[in-house]
């Protein structure tokens, strides 16, 4: 996508210097726009645990290039595979819940594998990282064609008033490669002429709404406005959202769908009042092996200060914008929670949009579209 006029993805080789990674440092996002060198996999694993990077589709592409710099840095050990393992092991013990991550380290390690020598394994593990981005990208812009057909048909209902969706978190391309997976059919909607506007909510406690998706679409051009998290209900209440489209973590083969804390709320928000609720994911996104996502998704929970301390700039007398800081909202003394994400119940979605197409949130119509899935073991409950 575009910043500032120019084509970024998210994480990419460097130019002429391919032994490092570079990516889009988002904490830095939307007042500056940093681009982070990486150059062993145990900085990429801390840019994933701290957020430099984050977003399933991005965190799964940050591991696939986290695993070629472990490849290059094997080299120097006496036991290549050894260290790739220990390499897998560190890179999948950042964040638990997007699927992504072990997903992209375990097609690594099993292409990796393939390779006899030190050399073949590291060019491999190259062409491997370059292959799950450029899949990522190309996933995303095909759920964008399958979307499309959705804002559409509503545009058209509305005779050409915008279509208002309603967004949570940030599931846009800084989440991914490029492209975005909620975000994709309303670019493409926007790109096609069909004027939209979408809620964005603000998502705390990291306030990813505010930060990126709200930055995102600015920079492409697309309208859309910044809400409090809890104003969603209201605006469904009174007929201000058409439809909404969120990212997902991980979703089990069933349908149940994991995504940032507060999408559950807006699902019942959104059944109530009629309002479709769908969920964009790249297949790399489903969880295969598993049918209860209550019961069986990992949920991150991450440190009280997120939910404690706010951040932002500075902003001065005639309203002038200063440095950067952190403020402490909540009596220092008391204990929060930090629970990242939720799920969403399969029965509360109307439909996934995938890069395949779109489909009920249900085992046979997911497996209809991806065979190849119907023989994955789920893992037995306890
Ligand atoms: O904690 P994050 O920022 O990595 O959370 C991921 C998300 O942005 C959302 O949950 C998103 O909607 C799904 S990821 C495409």
């Amino acid at each position: 996508m575009n910043v500032h006029g120019k084509h970024y993805r998210t994480i990419w080789l460097q130019p002429g210097h391919e032994r490092v990674v570079e990516i889009i440092d988002q904490r830095a996002l939307p007042h500056r726009f940093v681009v982070e060198q990486i150059d062993t996999v145990e900085k990429m694993a801390a840019a994933i645990l701290e957020m430099h990077v984050r977003g399933a589709g991005l965190i799964g592409a940050s591991a696939g290039y986290g695993m070629y710099l472990a490849a290059l840095a094997s080299v120097r050990s006496r036991n290549f595979d050894a260290r790739l393992i220990e390499a897998a092991t560190l890179l999948k013990s950042t964040r638990p819940t997007a699927v992504n991550l072990a997903w992209a380290v375990e097609r690594q390690l099993a292409a990796i594998a393939r390779g006899s020598t030190a050399r073949e394994k590291i060019a491999i593990a190259r062409e491997t990282a370059i292959l799950i981005a450029d899949e990522d990208a190309a996933a995303c812009r095909a759920i964008g064609e399958r979307g499309l057909p959705l804002i559409r048909a509503i545009s058209k209902r509305k005779a050409g008033k915008p279509v208002n969706v309603l967004t949570h978190c940030n599931a846009g391309w800084l989440a991914f490669v490029d492209h975005g997976s909620a975000t994709a059919p309303i670019y493409a909607a926007h790109d096609a002429g069909i004027p939209v506007h979408v809620w964005v909510d603000e998502t705390r406690p990291r306030s990813q709404g505010a930060k990126l998706t709200a930055w995102e679409l600015g920079q492409h051009g697309v309208p859309h406005t910044l809400i409090a998290d809890n104003t969603g209900g209201h605006l469904m209440q009174h007929g201000m959202v058409d439809l909404c489209i969120v990212g997902t973590d991980r979703t089990t083969r069933t349908g149940d769908v994991a995504n940032k804390i507060g999408t559950y709320l807006k699902a019942l928000a959104a059944r109530d009042n009629r309002v479709p609720f769908y969920v964009a994911l790249p297949s790399s996104s489903f969880d295969w092996k598993m049918r209860d996502g209550l019961r069986e998704i990992p949920i991150e929970e991450r440190g009280s200060e997120e939910v404690k301390f706010a951040d932002g700039l500075l902003v001065g007398p005639g309203g002038k914008t200063g440095r950067h800081a952190e403020v402490l909202v909540a009596p220092p003394a008391s204990p929060a929670a930090n629970y990242g994400f939720d799920v969403t119940p399969a029965r509360l979605v109307t439909a996934l949009i995938t890069e395949r197409g779109r489909c009920r949130a249900n085992e046979r119509a997911i497996l209809a579209l991806f065979p190849e899935h119907r023989l994955a073991q789920p893992r037995n409950r306890t």
